[in-house]
């Protein structure tokens, strides 16, 4: 029963994003204010990547779609600022900050400061060796990875968009942003992640 349970928390949030974007795989919606990404330098990133993957990762990556491979040769165009050291982890906490610092600016009526943390949110760093090491082996497959574009819309259009909003002065729709920005970073995690920092060692 709690399995069950477990399994329909997990699948509903996705759903739900998935249906309320309508989001057709392939077909990368420009993101409000966002330059276009390069493609032929999104392929070099992505042989970057796969060349510190361990061959177990290479494969199943080797083995994607091509609309998931266009999808992440894109992401990885996107991001400006790629890193050879930090992990998801520490990319992911730099989020937590950016959103929070977002969330206090847009209550405190600071539109540049809230702007300012939502350019910087959907800009985040890319970890060593891209989003798929981090995570669960199992889950790297075209099936599982077509989430991915209704979450990127979802979080780094979404700061894009509060950020237009702040810096119209609009922070009354700037806030309206905030929950779809965190239903992307839930529904991945719900996806993804599951619960931080559980024990193996606990009944
Ligand atoms: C594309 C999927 C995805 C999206 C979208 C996403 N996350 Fe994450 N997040 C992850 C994964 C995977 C991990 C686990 C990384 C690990 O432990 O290696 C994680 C971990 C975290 C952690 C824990 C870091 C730690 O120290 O263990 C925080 C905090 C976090 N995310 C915040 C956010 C916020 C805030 C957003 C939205 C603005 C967001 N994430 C969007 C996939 C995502």
């Amino acid at each position: 029963m709690q399995r069950l349970h477990k399994k329909f928390q997990l699948r509903k949030p996705v759903a739900i994003l998935a249906a309320a974007l309508a989001l057709p795989l392939g077909i990368v919606a420009a993101t409000a204010g966002e330059a276009k990404p390069d493609p032929a330098a999104g392929q070099q990133i992505m042989q970057k990547q796969l060349a510190v993957m361990k061959p177990e990762l290479q494969a199943k990556v080797k083995a994607l779609s091509p609309e998931i491979k266009q999808f992440l040769a894109h992401v990885a165009a996107k991001h400006t600022i790629k890193s050879d050291t930090l992990t998801m982890a520490q990319v992911m906490q730099q989020v937590m900050a950016d959103y929070q610092a977002m969330a206090m600016a847009v209550s405190m009526d600071d539109a540049e400061g809230a702007a300012a943390a939502a350019r910087r949110l959907a800009d985040h760093r890319l970890p060593r060796g891209g989003l798929l090491p981090y995570l669960p082996l199992e889950k790297v497959n075209s099936n599982d990875l077509a989430v991915l574009p209704a979450m990127e819309e979802a979080v780094e259009g979404g700061s894009l968009r509060l950020a237009e909003a702040a810096e119209k002065g609009n922070m009354a729709e700037a806030a309206g942003h905030l929950g779809a920005i965190m239903q992307g970073c839930v529904a991945c995690h719900q996806h993804f992640r599951g619960q931080p920092g559980t024990s193996a060692l606990l009944r």
